[in-house]
């Protein structure tokens, strides 16, 4: 992985706060201290391996696999496997409440037989409480107890919550979330493990690649470290007025990458009226959507690129008899095509006083999105200290909560 700030003002003046932040952070001083475990994660996962891998292989002999989780407890996952893409059919419940959604999904798992990983630190979220609950009571009328036993799979705090009486007393395979891990710094956990081998991924390998990464990042205090030197091009950006970072990629199956990586930044530096809004588009789609703000709109921004340089399939453009405008394109390659569009985006926007680093990653395969995530995940502790809050805490979700559990009578609100 790399990063190129042809295009950005790096913010290396900010360099001493970021390495004290980083110290900060390293020796279990900065606050929200009480959440660091994602730190060892890496290296920690290793001696689980083996059990999520046998775990996974039961799941893989079902018809496909449920997720069910909102927010850290789901979009990790999901933003790995959609980006390295599966055969085996995975998808996700509890990260809305929309009656059309999941009557749709029990109609599609009528005939088939599906497991359900169940994911929830807190075991009391509504949302993935009321999606476990409408898909239980469908599995309950057609499996017994001791088939259920088999096809559930729960990954939870050791102790509290709903689902650990229920995991006691049926019997389900569970997977334990450490009280020191924040559900959005858990995707190298059970949480995102679990669910990533079961659709078929290399997870010692996005382990391996984490490890990698923790090595240089959390070793060096030097400006050369990535993570220091992105959280420092993001302070420095916010401060000189550009509240709103947007996250750029060329590929649909990033999308998810963004929505995680928007939860790990929004939900950890979006307090005490600070921090910076995460935003996401979707290039080329979004260039003639949003393309025009971009270029031409109030300058409230600046961007980041995650760049895949090597693909893991390409097509060549073929000749055409027919006239289209397009022959001069024959013969080159799609992904190279696109990686064009991209520096010259890139290039049009610096014009439109829109500054963008790239985060260049060599290709989409486990190890190198193990090192990305790590990297995200590090540069966000250290860019939310530096901001002065507490990188660790949600205190602001709580708020809709109390509102929405009085507005449908819930005994004590
Ligand atoms: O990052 C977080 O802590 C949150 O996004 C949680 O993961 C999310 O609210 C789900 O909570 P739980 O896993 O307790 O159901």
């Amino acid at each position: 992985m790399e990063l190129n700030f042809q295009h950005a003002d790096p913010g290396l003046s900010l360099m001493g706060e970021a390495a004290a932040a980083r110290g900060l952070l390293e020796s279990g001083k900065c606050k929200g201290s009480d959440f660091l475990g994602w730190l060892g994660l890496p290296s920690a996962m290793v001696s689980q391996v083996s059990r999520i891998e046998e775990a996974a292989a039961r799941i893989r002999k079902s018809d496909g696999l449920i997720v069910v989780g909102i927010g850290g407890s789901y979009l990790g996952a999901r933003a790995v496997i959609e980006a390295l893409g599966t055969d085996f059919p995975v998808v996700f419940a509890g990260h809305n409440m929309d009656s059309l959604y999941h009557s749709d999904l029990l109609n599609s798992i009528q005939k088939k037989k599906y497991s359900i990983n169940v994911i929830s630190k807190s075991g009391t979220t509504t949302e993935p409480g009321l999606a476990f609950r409408i898909l239980m009571n469908h599995m309950e009328s057609r499996f017994s107890r001791d088939e259920l036993a088999g096809l559930i799979f729960a990954t939870t705090d050791a102790n509290k919550g709903s689902l650990r009486p229920l995991i006691k007393e049926r019997g389900w395979t569970d997977f334990v979330i450490g009280d020191d891990v924040g559900g959005r710094f858990s995707v190298l956990s059970p949480v995102g493990l679990l669910p990533i081998a079961a659709a078929g991924k290399n997870i010692r390998r996005l382990l391996e690649g984490a490890q990698a990464m923790a090595d240089i990042v959390r070793k060096d205090s030097s400006e050369k470290n990535p993570a220091l030197q992105y959280a420092c091009y993001r302070n420095a950006s916010y401060r000189s007025g550009k509240k709103i970072e947007l996250f750029l990629s060329y590929q649909p199956g990033l999308h998810f990458i963004a929505e995680w990586w928007k939860q790990l930044y929004g939900e950890s530096e979006g307090k005490e009226g600070k921090g910076i809004f995460p935003a996401s588009v979707d290039f080329s789609s979004d260039l003639h959507s949003m393309g025009q703000w971009i270029q031409e709109g109030e300058r409230l921004i600046f961007e980041t690129i995650l760049d895949v340089i090597h693909p893991e399939k390409d097509i060549k453009i073929p000749s055409s008899p027919v006239d289209d405008g397009l022959e001069y394109l024959a013969g080159r390659s799609l992904h190279e095509i696109n990686r064009i569009a991209l520096a010259a985006v890139q290039d049009a926007h610096s014009k439109g006083n829109v500054q963008s680093m790239k985060i260049m990653l060599d290709r989409m395969d486990e190890f190198n999105l193990g090192q990305l995530l790590y990297f995200y995940e590090y540069a966000c502790a250290v860019s939310g200290i530096m901001l002065g809050v507490n990188p660790f805490d949600q205190p602001g979700v709580e708020a809709y909560k109390k509102t929405m559990f009085r507005m449908l009578g819930k005994p004590g609100f």
